[in-house]
């Protein structure tokens, strides 16, 4: 049986480094020294969405994850021609397509395949050529999965937002968690590979077992938050010290 691998999605990482140092060349936190601690503590694989505006992972972070990162390198990227020419340079070893809306805090819905088949299909053959695979980031909507088939992509990411946000409501979190069963046998039985994201935590994890074909998880904002929260009686501790020999 496989395991159900992890991806840690970073860009929080950078968010908060740019809340400080934006515009700057150095700063903390660094969200490669970050990416290099979830692969040391058995992370599959780091996630960082370069996103138009670069409000948070920069062109140089990515540059660096590729030198530096061991796993897989999977890339966030919306089908914008600078973003496409970029990740063809830098070559990560999966791209995955989401939709992008300035306005939006996170990325919000997914993927309209079916409404831009022509222009996805022409970047999935472009990364095919590059030997990058490519993976859609899409709702639980048989449409969708349809047309992501048609697509030239070899996995799809289920979102998984509707269901974390609907979790503490029983009728409609089994609802979700239904869409997504549907979604992914449907998706494993029109040859395409399954991973899933957005929105999942430390509560609501366990229930999602029971949605198969999965094969991995991308998952950010809460391992991030998680770290810091976890991390704080360390860090406290570390700087009592540094304040320890002061003598008025
Ligand atoms: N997968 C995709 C495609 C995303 O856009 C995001 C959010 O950036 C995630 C997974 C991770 O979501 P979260 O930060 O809520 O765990």
């Amino acid at each position: 049986m496989q395991v159900l691998k992890l991806g840690v999605n970073i860009d929080h990482v950078a968010t908060l480094r740019e809340a400080r140092y934006r515009g700057q060349k150095y700063g903390e936190p660094c969200p490669v020294e970050a990416a290099l601690t979830c692969e040391a503590a058995g992370a599959h694989g780091i996630t960082a969405h370069l996103r138009e505006d670069r409000r948070h992972i920069q062109d140089a972070d990515v540059r660096a994850l590729r030198r530096q990162i061991s796993t897989r390198l999977n890339f966030e990227m919306a089908i914008a021609p600078e973003i496409v020419r970029f990740a063809l340079k830098i070559k990560p070893d999966i791209v995955c397509l989401v939709p992008e809306k300035r306005q939006e805090i996170t990325t919000e819905g997914g993927l309209e395949v079916a409404k831009q088949l022509t222009a996805i299909k022409r970047v999935c053959s472009r990364m095919s050529k590059a030997s990058i695979a490519v993976s859609l980031f899409i709702n639980p909507d048989v449409t969708q999965i349809e047309a992501a088939a048609k697509t030239g992509a070899q996995f799809i990411e289920l979102h998984t937002g509707s269901y974390a946000e609907h979790y503490s409501n029983a009728r409609l979190r089994k609802r979700e968690l239904n869409r997504l069963i549907v979604a992914a046998t449907h998706a494993h039985s029109l040859g395409l590979r399954v991973n899933a994201g957005h929105g999942l935590d430390y509560n609501n994890l366990s229930t999602l077992h029971v949605v198969p074909y999965l094969e991995e998880l991308n998952i950010g904002h809460s391992i991030i938050s998680r770290s810091t929260q976890i991390g704080l009686t360390k860090a406290v501790k570390e700087m009592l010290g540094l304040m320890k020999g002061y003598r008025s």
